[in-house]
């Protein structure tokens, strides 16, 4: 990925703008100027102009992640935020909101205030999620008001459930105060116990502990009962199973502040896929069945699920290398997303294009309450620019992270990111 500092002006001439708060598609160019959008319209180029040709190019809102993990501070060795933004930025993210279960855990202001000041370095926007509990030891609840303060956008124990259902009950709670969601990972883990993937045909013929969906689904009720009780905002993530989806569906009938994602890993591979024995294919929550991945893509079709986010987890190769028993859950997910989800989606179950851009933009940036218009006059420019039919290999010279645990590697992709702009930075992909 080549990666420099945008020309004073520059021209992106003969793509289509794919605009997700008009719900439009039209031929224009688009101007740039010092880094923010000057002009839309038809333009010839001029000598001082840097002219980038975006002939077959969709060109959109910068993408948004709700749900990575960075590893900063405390395993700076998997990913740090200038790692993980040179992930982001091939796989067209110019926003990412990261999880707190770092080391020591993002749970306090002073933490809070850390990956603010860091992420001004950083070449994408970074939004740190507080943990809902100090330590992320699901006991006491962190200061939440303070942490909002220094920069929270909301928060999250992510990677550890809240099981106890006073303490989610007391986050609910004081999240009605400043209207941000609450992310539980939503698994019970006296149900899970040693298991490392779905409980299933599959895990019976591999002979790997498991868990079944009950796991998640479970809690994903208690939750959503919860959010009745109090009228907190509920955001529930990495939705794996089609139970789960049964309650999200039924919850968002009388409940607005309901939403859920899911992950292109859930929606791209199913449990007969781990018949591989590869590690990086143990993910928390697990990766289900058929059935449970065509519910995921209804879901999506239908409204029950709003967005996509990756999980992006770098783990090192070593601790992914030991058997499944012993690898950690999680793989990186951002370089892929795109090529995965546009291919399953668009390509394979006639999703609309302009309904996945808004699963990857306005729909998650509404989530978290970052509502600019991108395609403004005088806005900075923070614009991915895709080519929606390109077929490719996913390999490991696509990834920026510092981790390469995925198991798209060698998969077939459909539609890939191919310029990134963002801070007054261009990346070509
Ligand atoms: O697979 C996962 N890995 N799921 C999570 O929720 C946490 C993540 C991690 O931090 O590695």
């Amino acid at each position: 990925m080549d990666f420099s500092k945008l020309k004073k002006q520059v021209i992106l001439k003969g793509g289509k703008i794919l605009d997700p708060i008009e719900n439009t598609i039209k031929k224009s160019d688009l101007v740039l100027e010092d880094g923010k959008i000057k002009a839309l319209g038809k333009f010839n180029s001029n000598k001082s102009a840097h002219l980038i040709d975006c002939k077959g190019l969709i060109i959109t809102h910068g993408f948004c992640d709700l749900h990575a993990h960075f590893r900063e501070p405390g395993r700076e060795d998997k990913e740090t935020l200038e790692s993980g933004s040179m992930a982001a930025l091939a796989g067209g993210f110019t926003r990412v909101c990261v999880m707190p279960n770092t080391n020591p855990p993002i749970d306090s202001p002073e933490v809070i205030r850390y990956i603010v000041d860091r992420s001004e370095e950083c070449p994408i926007y970074i939004h740190p999620i507080g943990a809902i509990t100090k330590g992320q030891e699901g006991n006491e609840l962190t200061e939440m008001g303070t942490m909002l303060s220094e920069g929270a956008v909301a928060f999250s124990d992510d990677g550890l459930p809240v099981t106890n259902s006073a303490i989610m009950r007391n986050a609910l709670e004081y999240g009605t105060m400043f209207d941000i969601p609450i992310i539980n990972h939503a698994e019970d883990l006296c149900l899970k116990q040693d298991a490392v993937m779905h409980e299933g045909k599959v895990s019976t013929h591999l002979g790997l502990p498991s868990s079944p969906d009950l796991t998640e689904s479970n809690m994903v009720h208690r939750d959503l009962s919860l959010t009745d009780l109090t009228g907190g905002r509920l955001h529930v993530p990495h939705v794996s199973s089609s139970k789960s989806l049964d309650h999200i569906r039924i919850a968002k009938r009388k409940n607005d502040k309901v939403t859920a994602e899911v992950t292109p890993h859930h929606l791209f591979f199913t449990d007969n896929d781990l018949q591989k024995f590869d590690t990086n294919l143990k993910v928390a929550p697990p990766i289900r069945t058929t059935s449970d991945q065509k519910a995921l893509i209804k879901a999506l079709k239908d409204g029950t699920l709003d967005c996509i986010a990756t999980d992006h987890a770098p783990h090192t190769i070593e601790e992914k290398e030991g058997t499944f028993d012993l690898a950690p859950f999680g793989m990186i997910g951002l370089e892929s997303c795109f090529g995965a989800v546009n291919k399953v989606l668009v390509k394979e179950n006639n999703l609309d294009q302009l309904d996945l851009i808004q699963m990857l933009t306005t729909r998650p940036r509404k989530i978290m309450g970052f509502n600019d218009n991108l395609l403004d006059i005088g806005v900075n420019a923070e614009l991915t620019i895709i080519d929606p039919n390109e077929e490719w290999i996913f390999s490991r010279a696509d990834i920026q992270s510092k981790s390469y645990n995925s198991p798209f590697i060698g998969q077939n992709m459909y539609g890939r990111v191919k310029y990134t702009i963002c801070k007054d930075h261009i990346s070509v992909i």
